[in-house]
């Protein structure tokens, strides 16, 4: 009777403690009671249980200030208050949250970030404010965010980008570790120069390794403009209006493995600008730009993976004689690899006409290298233009000799052949 009666109380026990750990309604709860995802509340569930380490709120009203968050969130590990009309954050909103790692405020309608929204988050690897309506980032954004990792600020109408603002603060006497941003994406963000400072700088940003910059409105770029961000694998430079690409423009992304040049208006790029990550480079997007030649020796064929040259107006020419040998392309039936010019080749698939229309071209990169060439020519040249010279020189102090009527044996040796010419 006794033991009955124990095990009837651990019973109605574990069925209410199970269900003090129920979701809240209007929230789904998966992955074992750890995620919580939440839709169209207008307030945050003040007290959540323990073991929920990852929050998502998305398409709520939150509209205003986005307030303090209570402390039964402090070991979350996740939270992402995305689509929710968020229009301000107050400060210390998310103080307690020491554990929290990744940080979604997608989709909202800030005006205004500083460190002191952001304090306390000393976890932090990744936070991602894509799509709101940020203008400015200041100094030291990040300053109480000392391991984050990745940042995402995309879509957003961007007029500042402070010198330091992803720098950590200095401390003279203690200098710390620097940035650990490895990853920084400004897609869509309204800049029409590069923000030098605040990104080119190893001093502040000596981890960089991937930078997207796509969607934006440069045209030009400045010459060594990454003379100073040695550690980039990955720049991200799609769908901006840059028009060419020089040997400066590049030089110094001595890692570089992936370049996205995909929808510019390139027209030039000219042979040596990817000398300094030659044989680093992957993977390289040129697909839908003005391109007509790229001389074979810009890339190092040995460690190229992928080369999307589509929707280019290629000349189809022995000057794009490596088009023919050109299989780095994956199978894929969008690729449009089509001759701009000549006039009779205009609109055909490149591939077909530079394999069986145009005479064979020397294929590419099999005669010596021409600068091997040069420098066997020179010396021939050199060596040539003595004898010659020597030669000239003979015959005219022979041929002096020879009108004062002296030396006429030696003159003999010589005469034949010149007086024939
Ligand atoms: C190459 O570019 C074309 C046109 O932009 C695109 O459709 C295709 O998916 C690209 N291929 C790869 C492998 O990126
Ligand atoms: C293929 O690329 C050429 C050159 O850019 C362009 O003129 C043509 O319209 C493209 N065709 C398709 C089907 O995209
Ligand atoms: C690409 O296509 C060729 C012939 O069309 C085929 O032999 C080859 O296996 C294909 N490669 C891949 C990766 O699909």
């Amino acid at each position: 009777m006794e033991l009955k009666c124990c095990i009837l109380v651990i019973f109605v026990f574990l069925v209410t403690s199970t269900r003090s750990q129920d979701c809240p309604s209007a929230c789904t709860c998966t992955d074992g009671q750890k995620t919580m995802i939440c839709r169209g509340l207008t307030s945050l569930p003040e007290a959540v249980d323990d073991h929920f380490t990852e929050f998502i709120f998305d398409n709520c009203n939150l509209q205003g200030e986005f307030p303090k968050m209570p402390v039964s969130y402090s070991h979350a590990h996740t939270l992402q208050i995305i689509h929710s009309n968020v229009e301000s954050i107050a400060d210390g909103a998310f103080e307690d949250m020491r554990e929290l790692v990744m940080l979604s405020l997608r989709g909202n309608k800030i005006q205004v970030i500083n460190s002191a929204k952001l304090f306390g988050l000393s976890s932090l690897l990744t936070i991602d404010l894509q799509g709101n309506q940020l203008t400015v980032i200041e100094d030291e954004l990040f300053r109480h965010n000392p391991i984050l990792n990745k940042v995402i600020f995309s879509d957003n109408p961007f007029t500042k980008i402070n010198d330091r603002a992803f720098a950590q603060p200095e401390n003279t006497d203690n200098p710390g570790p620097g940035s650990q941003i490895q990853y920084i994406e400004l897609e869509n963000c309204n800049l029409n120069t590069i923000p030098t400072a605040a990104l080119c700088i190893n001093s502040v940003l000596p981890n960089l390794v991937s930078l997207d910059l796509s969607h934006n409105d440069f045209s030009h770029l400045e010459e060594d403009l990454f003379e100073h961000t040695a550690e980039i694998e990955q720049l991200e430079l799609d769908s901006c209006k840059i028009q060419k690409i020089t040997k400066g423009t590049l030089a110094g992304l001595t890692k570089l493995k992936s370049l996205r040049l995909s929808n510019n208006i390139l027209s030039a790029i000219d042979e040596e600008s990817f000398a300094d990550f030659f044989t680093s480079l992957n993977y390289i997007h040129l697909d839908y730009n003005k391109l007509t030649v790229v001389p074979y020796g810009l890339f190092n064929w040995a460690v190229v993976k992928v080369l999307n040259i589509s929707n280019n107006p290629w000349e189809c020419s022995c000057s794009n004689g490596w088009i023919q040998e050109y299989n780095v392309t994956p199978n894929d039936t969008n690729y449009n690899i089509t001759c701009g010019s000549p006039e009779m080749y205009k609109g055909k698939n490149a591939l077909q006409v530079m394999k069986y229309e145009i005479e064979p071209c020397a294929a590419p990169g099999s005669g010596p290298d021409p600068m091997i060439a040069l420098y066997i020519a020179i010396p021939i040249i050199i060596i040539l233009s003595i004898v010659t010279i020597f030669i000239i020189v003979k015959i005219c102090i022979l041929k002096k000799k020879d009108s004062h009527g002296r030396s006429a044996q030696y003159s003999l040796v010589y005469k034949p052949t010149t007086e024939k010419v």
